[in-house]
């Protein structure tokens, strides 16, 4: 009961962009560090509860594609893709022909070898150049521009500040007419992110859905074991603005 009326406050703060963001940095400040700042904390989880993301489950299946698809709509001329946050780098799985250079970053080195194992594998059926690199999303230093950058499921990891300052320096390097994609889970400090994003980047397009293993109905629900994801695109505004 006093869990739910937190949860329901928190939403409703977080819900009202200037108020949100304001909480939001107080509690992470109060916090401090947290472990899944870590590069010790994601190889574990990799090897333990977060190995779906290294591959072959419906969920990660399900979000490539979207933003593949996505991206192909906001941006049909792209040829290139940094993927922040790869895990075992499957969405290059789900790039089209047309792409022909892919470049995933991950903080964890156990991400990182499986990517470069999922990699090779699918490299025998079609030559695509790839980049697999152990960094951080905050440290990472692209040495060309891309038409496609993709932070899927990596910035609940990331401060606010660390948000805003990647987003402000991964768009300068954006090839002219590239987008930036960003899929979020439906949770209350989401909404936080996302007014952090549009202080800087102009909202393009979004797919929002939601898988529906218990239950069938035609509304997004919250549900923290199966919740409601939305891929946005976001250009960046024009004059820096
Ligand atoms: C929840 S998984 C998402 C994986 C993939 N992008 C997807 O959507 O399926 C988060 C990934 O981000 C990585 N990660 C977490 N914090 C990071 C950071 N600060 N910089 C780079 N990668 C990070 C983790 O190692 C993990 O592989």
């Amino acid at each position: 009961m006093i869990q739910k009326l937190i949860s329901q406050t928190k939403r409703f703060i977080y819900a009202i962009p200037h108020a949100g963001v304001r909480f939001y940095g107080l509690v992470e400040f109060c916090r401090g560090k947290r472990h899944h700042q870590d590069r010790d904390y994601w190889n574990d989880s990799l090897a333990g509860w977060a190995s779906s993301y290294l591959g072959g489950t419906l969920s990660i299946d399900l979000r490539n594609s979207v933003t593949v698809l996505l991206a192909r709509q906001v941006a049909p001329e792209a040829r290139s893709v940094l993927d922040l946050g790869c895990a075992g780098a499957t969405l290059a799985r789900h790039l089209g022909p047309e792409v022909d250079f892919y470049c995933g970053v991950d903080i964890s080195d156990v991400a990182i070898s499986k990517g470069r194992e999922n990699l090779a594998e699918s490299n025998r059926s079609r030559a695509v150049t790839h980049l697999l690199e152990v960094s951080t999303v905050q440290d990472y230093q692209p040495s060309c521009r891309f038409d496609v950058i993709v932070f899927n499921e990596v910035m609940y990891y990331l401060t606010l500040r660390q948000i805003k300052d990647s987003i402000r320096r991964y768009a300068g390097f954006l090839s002219p007419g590239g987008v930036i994609l960003v899929s979020l889970k439906d949770h209350e400090m989401c909404r936080c992110v996302q007014a952090v994003i549009l202080e800087d980047l102009r909202f393009e397009h979004a797919v929002l859905y939601q898988e529906q293993p218990a239950r069938r109905g035609w509304k997004t629900v919250q549900n923290r074991e199966s919740p409601a994801f939305l891929i946005q695109a976001f250009r960046p505004r024009e004059g820096g603005k």
